[in-house]
């Protein structure tokens, strides 16, 4: 298949994908008569980087080329797996040289729908983000300008940049809005809970209803997991211990200095998230039985713990049925291609 073709094809899934949304968005709302807080919002993209399938195509190219960090062996995907739920599974990510980072690499799954990204907020969208892994050392380790050179060495490249920005050239901004254009199309499929909301009462399981009424009642946990991307986009202390090997982390502290954001960490959304774990900034917990447990003790840690974390006293059936509505937020893993790379 030759570049020409293989950019039509991806285009055409790009745009399903995108379509998708859309439709899906429309009839959830028309179902109720009034929004469902549930449905599936519209993919917003920024006015000079509009998602076409040219740039989607681009992105997915440079997020699995390992071509991108210094030592040649290292991509995006290599810690936002497509097999592992766009992460890693491990408690904390692993950077060039083996060298052990800091935070759990968290899910690339509907960033489309981040207000805010990183787990202390530093980034303020994806074009944003983009190129800080790929410069930070203990990531991807590359000097942009030799980067540059680098893809511009490789004609399938040059002729791909031109396609999908046309007279703007290989630079690390085209570069990081390719790769934000392809983050856009990694969105949740379907969930078992989403068809439970459309109406299909057959799609979940009665605990799996019994938890969502936890959820949204008693347990309370929809006061920061809300919306269709179950985040409030916001930052909170919930009292985790930090694992004895690791440094105490501030989270947004660090760049908000007051007090409420001493040891807070962003909302993290809950779709998919029976595949991404392990759970948590810091990677704490391996099992979503374990991260319910410790809402049900009130947190770990009590200093700055935000006030809607309280010991929450679940029976341990109430537990297991948090436990089985988190798991009918997990969709059909979305199908993903690998990239031919150009050479
Ligand atoms: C070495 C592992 C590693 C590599 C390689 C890596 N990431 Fe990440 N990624 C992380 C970690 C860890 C975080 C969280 C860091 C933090 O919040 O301080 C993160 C955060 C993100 C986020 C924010 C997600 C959110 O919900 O806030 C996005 C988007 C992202 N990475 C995209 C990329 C892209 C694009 C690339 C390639 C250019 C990349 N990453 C390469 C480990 C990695
Ligand atoms: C006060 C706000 C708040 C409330 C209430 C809350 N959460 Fe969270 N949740 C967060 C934050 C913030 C994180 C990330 C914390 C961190 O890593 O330091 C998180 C993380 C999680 C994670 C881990 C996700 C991942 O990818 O690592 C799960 C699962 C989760 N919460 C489920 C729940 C459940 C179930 C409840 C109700 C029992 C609940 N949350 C109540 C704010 C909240």
């Amino acid at each position: 298949m030759n570049t020409e073709q293989r950019l039509i094809r991806h285009g055409r899934e790009a745009l399903i994908i995108l379509l998708s949304c859309l439709i899906f968005g429309a009839t959830a709302s028309a179902a109720s008569g009034k929004p469902d807080p549930y449905r599936r919002p519209a993919v917003a993209a920024p006015a000079d980087n509009a998602v076409t399938p040219a740039r989607v195509e681009l992105g997915k190219m440079l997020f699995f080329d390992p071509r991108l960090s210094g030592s040649q062996w290292m991509s995006c995907a290599t810690c936002h797996n497509p097999a592992l739920g766009w992460s890693d599974g491990l408690p904390t990510g692993i950077g060039e040289g083996m060298h052990k980072l800091a935070r759990a690499t968290p899910t690339i799954l509907n960033v489309a729908y981040n207000k805010i990204l990183m787990w202390d907020g530093r980034a303020a969208s994806l074009e944003d983000q983009a190129t800080g892994p790929i410069k930070a050392k203990a990531e991807m380790n590359q000097d942009m300008k030799i980067l540059v050179q680098r893809l511009s060495a490789i004609s399938g490249y040059a002729e791909m940049f031109e396609h999908a920005y046309p007279g703007e050239g290989i630079t690390e901004k085209t570069i990081a809005k390719a790769l934000a254009s392809f983050e856009r199309t990694v969105v949740a499929t379907e969930s078992p809970f989403d068809q439970w909301r459309q109406g299909k009462e057959t799609a979940v399981e009665e605990s799996v209803k019994r938890g969502f009424k936890l959820f949204t009642g008693k347990a309370k946990c929809d006061a920061c997991h809300d919306g269709f991307n179950f985040t409030d986009s916001g930052f909170h202390n919930i009292g985790l211990e930090t694992p004895k090997d690791m440094p105490d982390d501030v989270g947004r502290y660090a760049h908000r200095k007051v007090k409420i954001n001493m040891g807070a960490f962003k909302t993290p959304t809950l779709r998919d998230v029976a595949l991404t774990g392990p759970y948590m900034h810091n990677g704490i917990f391996n099992t979503l039985e374990e991260v319910v447990d410790c809402y049900d003790r009130g947190g770990d840690v009590q200093g700055n713990l935000d006030p809607n974390i309280k010991p929450l006293n679940l029976t341990s059936q109430e537990k297991q049925d948090l436990v089985s509505f988190l798991k009918s937020l997990t969709g059909k893993p979305m199908l993903v291609t690998l990239p031919q790379l150009p050479q």
